[in-house]
Protein backbone atom coordinates (compact mmCIF):
# COMPACT_ATOMS: atom_id res chain seq x y z
CA UNK A 1 0.00 0.00 0.00
CA UNK A 2 1.51 3.14 -1.24
CA UNK A 3 1.02 6.33 1.70
CA UNK A 4 1.48 9.64 0.59
CA UNK A 5 2.17 12.64 3.39
CA UNK A 6 1.38 16.09 2.04
CA UNK A 7 2.66 18.50 4.86
CA UNK A 8 2.32 22.15 4.65
CA UNK A 9 0.79 24.74 6.85
CA UNK A 10 -2.32 25.32 5.39
CA UNK A 11 -3.03 28.67 6.89
CA UNK A 12 -5.93 28.50 5.36
CA UNK A 13 -6.31 25.47 3.17
CA UNK A 14 -6.82 26.90 -0.65
CA UNK A 15 -8.44 25.40 -3.82
CA UNK A 16 -4.41 25.12 -5.21
CA UNK A 17 -4.17 22.60 -2.07
CA UNK A 18 -7.86 20.67 -2.06
CA UNK A 19 -6.59 20.39 -6.12
CA UNK A 20 -3.47 18.79 -5.28
CA UNK A 21 -4.74 16.65 -2.12
CA UNK A 22 -7.85 15.50 -4.70
CA UNK A 23 -5.09 14.51 -7.14
CA UNK A 24 -2.73 12.60 -5.19
CA UNK A 25 -5.53 10.38 -3.62
CA UNK A 26 -6.56 9.41 -6.71
CA UNK A 27 -3.12 8.15 -7.43
CA UNK A 28 -2.00 6.63 -4.00
CA UNK A 29 -4.02 4.48 -1.30
CA UNK A 30 -3.62 6.78 0.89
CA UNK A 31 -2.86 10.37 1.74
CA UNK A 32 -2.12 11.71 5.20
CA UNK A 33 -2.11 15.56 4.82
CA UNK A 34 0.47 16.79 7.75
CA UNK A 35 -0.19 20.12 9.17
CA UNK A 36 2.62 21.78 10.73
CA UNK A 37 1.94 23.08 14.38
CA UNK A 38 5.31 24.74 14.96
CA UNK A 39 5.21 27.15 12.33
CA UNK A 40 7.82 30.15 12.71
CA UNK A 41 5.52 31.99 9.91
CA UNK A 42 3.02 32.46 13.12
CA UNK A 43 0.18 31.36 11.55
CA UNK A 44 -3.28 33.38 11.41
CA UNK A 45 -4.94 29.88 12.55
CA UNK A 46 -4.37 27.46 15.00
CA UNK A 47 -3.52 23.92 14.39
CA UNK A 48 -6.51 23.03 15.44
CA UNK A 49 -8.62 25.46 13.51
CA UNK A 50 -6.22 24.71 10.27
CA UNK A 51 -7.05 20.74 10.77
CA UNK A 52 -11.03 21.67 10.88
CA UNK A 53 -10.70 23.40 8.21
CA UNK A 54 -9.17 21.14 6.03
CA UNK A 55 -11.03 18.08 7.54
CA UNK A 56 -14.79 20.31 5.99
CA UNK A 57 -13.16 20.87 2.54
CA UNK A 58 -11.36 17.16 2.23
CA UNK A 59 -12.98 15.26 4.74
CA UNK A 60 -15.26 13.31 1.73
CA UNK A 61 -12.22 11.93 0.61
CA UNK A 62 -11.99 8.07 2.01
CA UNK A 63 -8.46 7.71 1.84
CA UNK A 64 -7.26 10.76 3.44
CA UNK A 65 -6.48 11.65 6.67
CA UNK A 66 -5.68 14.75 8.54
CA UNK A 67 -3.34 14.79 10.81
CA UNK A 68 -1.08 17.62 13.02
CA UNK A 69 2.77 17.23 13.57
CA UNK A 70 5.77 18.99 15.08
CA UNK A 71 9.22 18.63 14.37
CA UNK A 72 11.06 17.23 11.74
CA UNK A 73 9.15 16.29 8.93
CA UNK A 74 11.26 13.31 8.07
CA UNK A 75 10.01 11.64 11.66
CA UNK A 76 7.05 12.59 10.79
CA UNK A 77 7.10 10.03 7.73
CA UNK A 78 8.78 7.51 9.32
CA UNK A 79 6.20 7.50 12.17
CA UNK A 80 3.09 7.73 9.85
CA UNK A 81 4.55 4.78 7.78
CA UNK A 82 4.62 7.50 4.63
CA UNK A 83 6.62 5.71 1.63
CA UNK A 84 6.79 9.36 -0.09
CA UNK A 85 6.08 13.08 0.56
CA UNK A 86 3.97 14.78 -1.87
CA UNK A 87 4.14 19.05 -2.81
CA UNK A 88 3.05 20.82 -5.00
CA UNK A 89 4.79 23.14 -7.72
CA UNK A 90 3.38 25.87 -8.99
CA UNK A 91 5.95 27.70 -10.38
CA UNK A 92 9.79 28.16 -11.50
CA UNK A 93 9.99 30.03 -8.16
CA UNK A 94 8.86 27.51 -6.07
CA UNK A 95 11.22 24.85 -7.34
CA UNK A 96 14.41 26.09 -5.62
CA UNK A 97 13.22 25.95 -1.84
CA UNK A 98 11.16 22.68 -2.85
CA UNK A 99 14.30 20.91 -4.28
CA UNK A 100 16.44 22.07 -1.03
CA UNK A 101 13.74 20.98 1.16
CA UNK A 102 13.63 17.69 -0.71
CA UNK A 103 17.40 17.45 -1.10
CA UNK A 104 17.79 17.97 2.75
CA UNK A 105 15.38 15.26 3.69
CA UNK A 106 17.22 13.20 2.10
CA UNK A 107 20.38 13.83 3.72
CA UNK A 108 18.97 13.29 7.24
CA UNK A 109 16.49 10.36 5.89
CA UNK A 110 17.83 9.06 2.77
CA UNK A 111 14.70 6.56 2.51
CA UNK A 112 12.66 9.52 1.93
CA UNK A 113 11.43 10.39 -0.85
CA UNK A 114 9.57 13.37 -2.43
CA UNK A 115 7.28 13.53 -5.27
CA UNK A 116 6.23 16.79 -7.15
CA UNK A 117 2.74 17.37 -8.74
CA UNK A 118 2.35 20.18 -10.93
CA UNK A 119 -0.57 22.77 -9.77
CA UNK A 120 -3.37 23.33 -12.02
CA UNK A 121 -2.89 26.01 -14.24
CA UNK A 122 -6.11 27.43 -12.81
CA UNK A 123 -4.10 27.86 -9.14
CA UNK A 124 -0.39 28.43 -10.53
CA UNK A 125 -0.19 32.20 -8.85
CA UNK A 126 -2.18 31.18 -5.65
CA UNK A 127 -0.71 31.34 -1.76
CA UNK A 128 -2.13 31.32 1.19
CA UNK A 129 0.00 34.16 2.05
CA UNK A 130 -1.53 36.32 -0.76
CA UNK A 131 -4.97 35.57 -0.24
CA UNK A 132 -4.40 36.41 3.86
CA UNK A 133 -3.05 40.10 2.09
CA UNK A 134 -5.67 40.51 0.25
CA UNK A 135 -8.53 39.89 3.29
CA UNK A 136 -6.41 41.71 5.32
CA UNK A 137 -7.59 44.92 3.45
CA UNK A 138 -10.79 43.38 2.75
CA UNK A 139 -10.54 42.45 -0.83
CA UNK A 140 -12.84 39.44 -2.30
CA UNK A 141 -10.99 36.14 -1.61
CA UNK A 142 -13.84 34.24 -2.82
CA UNK A 143 -11.83 32.35 -6.44
CA UNK A 144 -9.57 31.50 -3.83
CA UNK A 145 -11.04 29.64 -1.17
CA UNK A 146 -13.76 27.43 -0.79
CA UNK A 147 -16.61 29.64 0.71
CA UNK A 148 -16.59 28.18 4.24
CA UNK A 149 -12.77 28.67 4.49
CA UNK A 150 -13.71 32.10 2.74
CA UNK A 151 -15.58 32.73 5.44
CA UNK A 152 -13.53 30.97 8.12
CA UNK A 153 -11.00 34.04 6.85
CA UNK A 154 -12.80 37.23 6.56
CA UNK A 155 -14.66 36.39 10.51
CA UNK A 156 -11.13 36.16 11.52
CA UNK A 157 -9.67 39.20 9.76
CA UNK A 158 -12.84 40.96 11.31
CA UNK A 159 -11.53 40.03 14.59
CA UNK A 160 -8.26 41.25 13.92
CA UNK A 161 -9.27 45.12 12.82
O1 LIG B 1 3.10 25.06 3.38
P1 LIG B 1 4.56 25.31 3.62
O2 LIG B 1 4.72 26.37 4.69
O3 LIG B 1 5.29 25.64 2.37
O4 LIG B 1 5.18 23.94 4.19
C1 LIG B 1 6.52 23.87 4.58
C2 LIG B 1 6.81 22.55 5.34
C3 LIG B 1 5.80 22.33 6.46
C4 LIG B 1 6.73 21.39 4.39
C5 LIG B 1 8.27 22.67 5.90
O5 LIG B 1 8.40 23.87 6.58
C6 LIG B 1 8.63 21.52 6.83
O6 LIG B 1 8.81 20.42 6.41
N1 LIG B 1 8.72 21.82 8.14
C7 LIG B 1 9.01 20.85 9.18
C8 LIG B 1 10.40 21.05 9.77
C9 LIG B 1 11.45 20.36 8.94
O7 LIG B 1 11.40 19.17 8.71
N2 LIG B 1 12.43 21.15 8.46
C10 LIG B 1 13.54 20.67 7.66
C11 LIG B 1 13.16 20.52 6.22
S1 LIG B 1 14.49 20.95 5.23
Amino acid sequence: MAVAIYPGSFDPVTLGHQDIIERCSKIMDKVIVGVLRNNSKSPLFSVEERVTMLSGVIGHLPNVEIQSFDGLLVDFVRQCRGDVIVRGLRAITDFEYELQLSQTNRVIAPEVDTMFLTTNLKYSYLSSSIVKEIAMYHGDISAFLHPDIARRVREKMDGID
